[in-house]
């Protein structure tokens, strides 16, 4: 049985506080901070940039998993790596030479992910899974939090499974996972929930109580 991992989404945290935020999930016992990056212009949405993920790195002890939702890519990877990120995600249609990009984050020395919106198929990350060290199942359009995470996402889970066979490879399910849709993705193979709202709600870093319980409960 796979341990399950929660990456709580400081997208739903307070962004006038993420340093306190991110002490606070941390203590509150997630496994990995989730950092959303967003650039409205491969999202219709703005979020931060790699000033802001070097400015909390410092607040993050366990996993700072950062979630590039730009494009281009590829100008921006050695800031984010700088930046200090472990883990850097890109999005499969971000771009026309993903097999490049991801080498390109290994050689910044942090660990290479590639997302899939939920219309992609998974089929086309077949030829870099040698490349990879997670793949980010999105189960809603990615943009916003708070989102109805996507049913139909479960196949994609377990035949991703079954693709990856004996690799070191995680499957990060995003959005819209809460303690209902949470079995359903950690049956087909995943091993890392992220969730934000679920997370966050109710909480503040000046009261994180919520925060271990919302965790515990997914
Ligand atoms: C959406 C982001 C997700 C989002 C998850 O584009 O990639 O990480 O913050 O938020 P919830 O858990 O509220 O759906
Ligand atoms: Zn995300």
């Amino acid at each position: 049985d796979r341990a399950i991992k929660i990456a709580p989404s400081i997208l739903a945290a307070d962004f006038a506080d993420f340093g306190a935020e991110c002490r606070a999930i941390e203590a509150e016992g997630c496994d990995w901070v989730h950092v959303d990056v967003m650039d409205g212009h491969f999202v219709p949405n703005i979020t931060f940039g790699p000033q802001v993920c070097r400015a909390i790195r410092p607040h993050v002890n366990t996993v700072m998993d950062v979630h590039l939702m730009i494009a281009p890519v590829d100008p921006f990877l050695a800031a984010f790596g700088a930046a200090g990120a472990d883990i850097i995600t890109v999005h499969q249609e971000a771009g026309p030479h993903l097999d490049r990009t991801l080498q390109a984050i290994r050689d910044l020395g942090a660990k290479a992910g590639v997302a899939l919106n939920p219309a992609t198929a998974p089929e086309t990350i077949e030829y870099v899974l040698d490349r990879i060290d997670l793949v980010c199942v999105m189960t809603v359009n990615p943009g916003f939090g708070g989102q109805s995470f996507i049913e139909a996402m479960a196949p994609k889970v377990r035949r991703l499974r079954e693709m990856i066979g004996e690799r070191p490879v995680h499957i990060e399910i995003d959005g819209g996972v809460t303690a209902e849709t949470a079995p359903l993705v950690a049956a087909a193979g995943a091993d890392v929930l992220v969730a934000g709202s679920a997370v966050f709600k109710g909480g503040s870093a000046a009261n994180p109580a919520p925060y271990g319980k919302n965790i515990r409960a997914i």
